[in-house]
């Protein structure tokens, strides 16, 4: 990578729902550029693998673009889709032909010659670890990918796979709603090896602030009331509330809105108590610690 990751990914799943018009497309990349977001996140599949090729069409139409953000893509899910019809069921595949194969439609798609890093998306249940490892170096050499890393493994899994070839990420869900990487290892491998954790979903893909359920009424609670105390929202301090823990993650935005990628930067320059952390802690789970 010719700069680090930034420590707010911006999240373009959504891209296809926000009709951008390229020079719209443009203006948001440069908008999140200005609030110091420099890496975006995608992956073959958004938008019916469609996402990606709108925002190359946005670092077309922008020269200078490109060398100022770090792209993520991801591969390995194989949809059923009129873009794949040779795709017959839903599948993962890890394959070298298919890895190969999915990286140059995604230069492709994204107009550039290098991809900054890559993650394998969903763990395939006929990995073989030491193929992919070789399909890595390929890619490297070919100057084609930078860095690799995995998104959704176990820690099992992700330790068959970094034991053959250096990982920089580990892109999995986590949010105050969503605490099961605190629980199953994934967090404390994060911590213990140094692997970056991406974080998807960290307003729980908005359930957060829609959600009737008990749970999501009682997080937003503690989060606003928080919130208050300091001057800025519910959102941000949800944020604030993943970057507390120590392994370093990097919360991925998902909206289209530049007023809300504001809202991630701004968590930031807060640093939560461990007392507040687990009040939130204590909101989601519904008890208090044992
Ligand atoms: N590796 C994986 O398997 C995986 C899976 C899912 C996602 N991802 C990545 O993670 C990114 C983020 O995921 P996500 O979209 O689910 O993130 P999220 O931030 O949890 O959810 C975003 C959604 O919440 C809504 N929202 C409601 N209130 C909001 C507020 N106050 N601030 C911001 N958003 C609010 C947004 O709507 P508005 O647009 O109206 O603000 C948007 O629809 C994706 O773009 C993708 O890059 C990766």
């Amino acid at each position: 990578m010719k700069q680090q990751l930034s420590p707010i990914t911006a999240g373009l799943w959504r891209l296809h729902q926000w009709h951008l018009d390229v020079s719209a497309r443009v203006r948001w990349i440069e908008q999140a550029l200005d609030l110091g977001i420099t890496t975006f996140d995608h992956a073959d599949i958004y938008g019916d693998y469609a996402n990606e090729a709108l925002f190359g069409e946005a670092l077309a139409a922008a020269p200078g673009l490109r060398q100022r953000l770090q792209t993520v893509t991801k591969c390995g899910i194989k949809l059923v889709s009129a873009q794949r019809p040779a795709h017959a069921i839903k599948s993962y595949d890890s394959s070298r032909a298919h890895v190969l194969a999915s990286v140059d439609a995604s230069l492709r798609a994204l107009r550039t010659d290098h991809i900054d890093l890559l993650l394998m998306h969903r763990p395939d249940l006929l990995l073989a670890p030491d193929d992919l490892a070789d399909t890595f170096r390929l890619l490297l050499a070919a100057g084609k990918v930078l860095h690799f890393g995995v998104s959704n493994h176990s820690p099992g899994q992700v330790n068959l796979l970094r034991k053959r070839h250096p990982l920089l990420a580990h892109q999995i869900e986590f949010s105050p709603l969503q605490m099961q990487a605190l629980a199953d290892g994934t967090l404390e491998q994060c911590l213990d090896l140094g692997l970056r954790p991406m974080i998807w979903s960290p307003l729980a893909g908005g359930r957060l602030f829609s959600g009737h359920d008990e749970q999501a009424q009682r997080v937003r609670d503690v989060l606003a009331e928080l919130g208050a105390a300091r001057g800025v929202s519910a959102a941000t301090m949800a944020y604030a509330w993943i970057l507390r823990h120590p392994s370093r993650p990097i919360p991925i935005t998902g909206s289209g809105r530049i007023e809300a990628l504001r809202e991630a930067v701004a968590a930031l320059s807060i640093k939560l108590s461990a007392e507040d952390w687990y009040r939130v802690w204590q909101a989601s789970m519904g008890y208090e610690v044992p």
